[in-house]
């Protein structure tokens, strides 16, 4: 079949394989390919099992692939075939040198632009989907430039907004698709071409334009605010726990006020995932770059407000069980960093597990997607850790049940079931809210959930 246009991608990622596998799915017309330095991930995306987990991905993965989406391992061929060139590599936080543990490692980044300049025979449109510190467009359009190559290469910033667990009705029905562009003839050129792109199913109010630096800023903007509504509920939960208020209550009166509104203000263990604490700390390191301290100090509370709630949430278990966990067993509910994905990036049960097992507490885990992302982030931890997919055979024999990740599963369970299969007094630690703490009370369990008054049956 003759496409009527040739579109890659570099990294078949969380992003690059949902969104180009929707762009497949809308624009049968075009032809898709996915490439990646990792084989076998693209081994991966071309077998049956997925190399990630995402609600209805499987379900277009399969309309699509290998009649107009394509994943390959060949990038230079790939480079040289595609005139439409997205980019959705890793940014992870650099770990090393100037800027560690808060600016964005740009390596893997430059590492494509450096291909996209060797490999190109014409010119092409380069198309950020990553998420980047602002500025960034400018060292890609410096490193395409700099062989004075005879074509021309277009920088556009496109990034991408949707959220793990939710990536295919995000990607489907967008809030809003932004395309960054230069306002020169070849960037209005170039950014029409992607409108033309996003208008096969994106209604036309919902793509918007700005120049290119304000799209990159927006992005980091989208997730320092959505992480902010997260640590603002969470500081309040630390004082609703002090004064008998109940959290749940207080941010439902306050979300039905419209301007506030009620969504992302769900008291819990805090915000994990491979984006909201990196985003934010490149967001931070830019304000300090530009002398900008007291705003980098506003957003740097949003994590550090993170990081206490996990601190809290682990202290008051230990508090709790009588101030000892050592030979305890504990059942850990949930390990990705949300619910409907198997991710455990930046997750708090990482962080909540180690603190866990430090106290040498016996961990049985249990998740219905992220098991083994959960043995890769504690392999060499010490401690006794075992990992168990059913819920009802990980708590039997336990101490306690931890609440970690919102699965719509662990509402469901049978907990006068789970009750008789486990030690006395059995506690709930519920880190998300998304029991019914009452019930698992009048079952028998001393309940503790976060930012409300804990249902105890210990009289002192
Ligand atoms: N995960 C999310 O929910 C999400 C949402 C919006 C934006 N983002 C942003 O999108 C970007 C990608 O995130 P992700 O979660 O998909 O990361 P990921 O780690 O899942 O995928 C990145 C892929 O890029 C590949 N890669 C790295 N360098 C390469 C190169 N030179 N050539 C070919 N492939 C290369 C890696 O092997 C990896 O498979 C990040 O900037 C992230 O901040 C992520």
């Amino acid at each position: 079949m003759k496409f009527k246009k040739k579109i890659l991608c570099i990294g078949a990622g969380y992003v690059g394989g949902p969104s180009m596998a929707m762009i497949a799915y809308k624009c049968p017309d075009y032809r898709i390919t996915v490439v990646d330095i990792n084989p076998d991930r693209i081994d991966a995306w071309n077998s049956s099992e997925l190399p990630i987990y995402e609600p209805g991905l499987e379900q277009i993965v399969k309309k699509t692939r290998g009649k107009n989406l394509f994943f390959d391992k060949d990038i230079e061929n790939q480079i040289k075939e595609n005139d439409i060139i997205f980019v959705s590599v890793h940014t992870p936080t650099k770990t090393y040198g100037t800027g560690a543990d808060m600016t964005a490692d740009l390596q893997y980044w430059e590492k494509t632009a450096r291909q996209i300049l060797k490999y190109s025979r014409s010119s092409k449109i380069v198309i950020e989907k990553s998420t980047l510190p602002v500025k960034t467009a400018l060292a890609m359009e410096k490193i395409l430039s700099s062989a004075k190559s005879k074509f021309n290469f277009e920088v556009l910033s496109n990034p991408e907004f949707m959220a793990e667990g939710t990536a295919i009705s995000d990607l489907e029905n967008p809030d809003r698709v932004l395309i960054g562009s230069h306002e020169t003839k070849n960037g209005l050129k170039a950014r029409a071409e992607l409108i033309k792109l996003y208008s096969r199913w994106v209604p036309k109010e919902n793509i918007i334009t700005s120049n290119i630096w304000s799209s990159e800023l927006s992005k980091l903007v989208a997730n320092a605010f959505l992480a902010q509504r997260v640590s603002s509920i969470n500081s309040i939960s630390a004082l609703c726990e002090k004064t008998d208020a109940d959290v749940s209550e207080v941010a439902k009166a306050v979300g039905m006020d419209k301007r506030i509104g009620d969504k992302f203000l769900k008291a819990g263990i805090g915000f994990g995932g491979s984006c909201f604490k990196k985003d934010i700390l490149n967001l931070v390191y830019l304000c300090r770059f530009y002398d900008l301290k007291e705003v980098a100090s506003y957003w740097e509370n949003v994590v550090r407000i993170n990081e206490y709630q996990q601190e809290r949430f682990v202290s008051n278990i230990l508090h709790s069980m009588f101030g000892t966990l050592a030979g305890k067993k504990i059942c850990i509910l949930g390990f990705a960093f949300k619910a409907d994905t198997g991710d455990t990036r930046e997750s708090p049960a990482i962080y909540i597990s180690q603190k866990l097992l430090m106290e040498h507490a016996e961990l049985i885990i249990s998740d219905p997607k992220a098991l083994k992302n959960a043995a890769v982030d504690l392999s060499g931890i010490k401690g006794k850790v075992k990992y168990i997919e059913d819920p009802y055979q990980a708590a039997a024999g336990c101490h306690a049940l931890v609440i970690l990740t919102d699965w719509d599963t662990y509402r469901k369970l049978d907990f006068h079931k789970i009750y008789k299969s486990m030690v006395k007094p059995a506690f709930i630690f519920d880190g998300r809210n998304i029991i019914d703490h009452k019930k698992c009370f009048s079952i028998g369990f001393n309940v503790y959930p976060v930012g409300k008054p804990a249902l105890s049956h210990f009289k002192v």
